[in-house]
């Protein structure tokens, strides 16, 4: 059996079972690594995709529950010689330590964007909340944000 998934609006034909988590089609079948295995157990945010529009826990997500929605990973944002506007501003801040979290902090950051392009600092550090960085990037992460949001970082 194979499921159809459109990721970055492209549609690609998978051959996982569908009870497998979203984040193991990526990183195994796709080649996608971009978003990252942190706990597995959706507690750390590392693994931060977008499901038509809203952040969500790719280790969490079977890829059943999928067909006919828009998947979008760090990879549909840009590249490394042209990076969008929001992975431009995380370099710009220096907003990594050792990058394991921030391909899932840019797709949950990005998310609120997209509905809230100017967000005041709680409505980011809400919307961050569940997406955690053990490096201890949290106030680049939101200088970040905030510079793509147009705002003084
Ligand atoms: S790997 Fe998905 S939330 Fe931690
Ligand atoms: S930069 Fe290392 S976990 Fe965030």
């Amino acid at each position: 059996m194979t499921i159809t998934l459109n990721v970055n609006g492209r549609d690609r034909t998978v051959a996982s079972s569908p009870d497998t988590p979203l984040l193991y089609v990526l990183r195994g079948e796709l080649r996608m690594n971009g978003a990252k295995y942190g706990c597995g157990l959706g507690q750390c945010g590392a693994c931060t995709v977008q499901v038509d529009g809203k952040a969500v826990f790719s280790c969490l997500t079977p890829i059943a529950a999928l067909p006919g929605r828009a998947i979008r990973t760090v990879e549909g944002l840009g590249t490394i010689d042209k990076p969008g506007p929001l992975q431009k501003a995380f370099e710009t801040e220096q907003a990594a330590q050792c990058g394991y979290c921030i391909a899932g902090m840019i797709m949950r950051a990005q998310a609120l964007l997209d509905a809230n392009p100017n967000p005041t600092d709680a409505e980011i550090l809400a919307h961050m909340d569940g997406n955690l960085c053990r490096c201890g990037t949290q106030m680049r992460i939101l200088r970040a944000i905030r510079r793509a949001a147009g705002r003084p970082a």
